[in-house]
């Protein structure tokens, strides 16, 4: 766990309440955290989770792991320690999207299921729901899909003796244990997975079922 570094600082409450806020935008701040290997379809689904909330009048918003990567975390790479710091990063943002009042949707690999489950604590420390979807593709499978060409690069780097430490072929996934949602992702549609988060939004009052 990250320790405060700093010194003579104090935590100042403001004057609206996540209650006001909530009541403001007429909706429940939560965090919908997806986890799966690279190419399983997350950002996928979690796009079209959005796209969907946002017809329905909720305001919600896609983190997504390559997107993030070219702005707030452009300086980490793919070590296990920028990993981490990849992953407290946006559990501490989308706590604060949540607070706001936001769905806030995350899209990243998340290997490492103590950073998950950082991410996990800091939600229930604060009262905000926390969703993890394991998105659960067979690797053969996502290897075959191979959007951006990156697992073909990987088996290459791994031939020629070098590696790069790629997910799922030479760096670790450690599978969530008990997520809220598993969704076997090659066996439906977007449409199927994404209905299935939105029921469970639905089950679990963080959303209003609709009329
Ligand atoms: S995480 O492991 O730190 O959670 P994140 O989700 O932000 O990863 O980024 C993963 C994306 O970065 C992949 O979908 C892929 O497009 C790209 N990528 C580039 N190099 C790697 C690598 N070595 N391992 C995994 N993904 C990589």
């Amino acid at each position: 766990m990250t320790e405060i570094r700093a010194t003579n600082i104090t935590w100042h409450d403001g004057h609206v309440s996540r209650g006001d806020r909530e009541k403001l935008l007429g909706q429940k701040g939560a965090t919908v955290w997806f986890t799966g290997l690279s190419g399983c379809g997350k950002s996928t689904i979690a796009f079209t989770v959005e796209h969907a909330l946002v017809e329905r009048g909720h305001l919600a918003y896609v983190l997504d792991g390559d997107n993030i990567r070219h702005g707030l975390n452009k300086n980490l790479g793919f070590s296990a320690a920028d990993r981490e710091e990849n992953i407290r990063r946006i559990g501490e943002v989308t706590k604060l999207f949540a607070d706001t009042g936001v769905v806030s949707l995350t899209s990243f690999i998340s290997p490492y299921r103590k950073d998950r489950d950082q991410a996990r604590r800091i939600h229930a420390d604060a009262g905000l729901p926390f969703v993890e979807v394991y998105v659960d593709v067979p690797i053969e499978e996502c290897e075959k899909r191979d959007p951006k060409g990156l697992y073909k690069k990987a088996r290459e780097a791994l031939a020629a003796g070098k590696g790069m430490g790629f997910t799922g072929v030479d760096d670790p996934y450690e599978e969530p244990l008990n997520p809220e949602l598993r969704i076997e992702n090659a066996k439906c549609t977007v449409q199927e997975a994404a209905a299935r988060v939105i029921n469970y939004l639905e089950a679990k009052g963080i959303l209003p079922a609709l009329e």
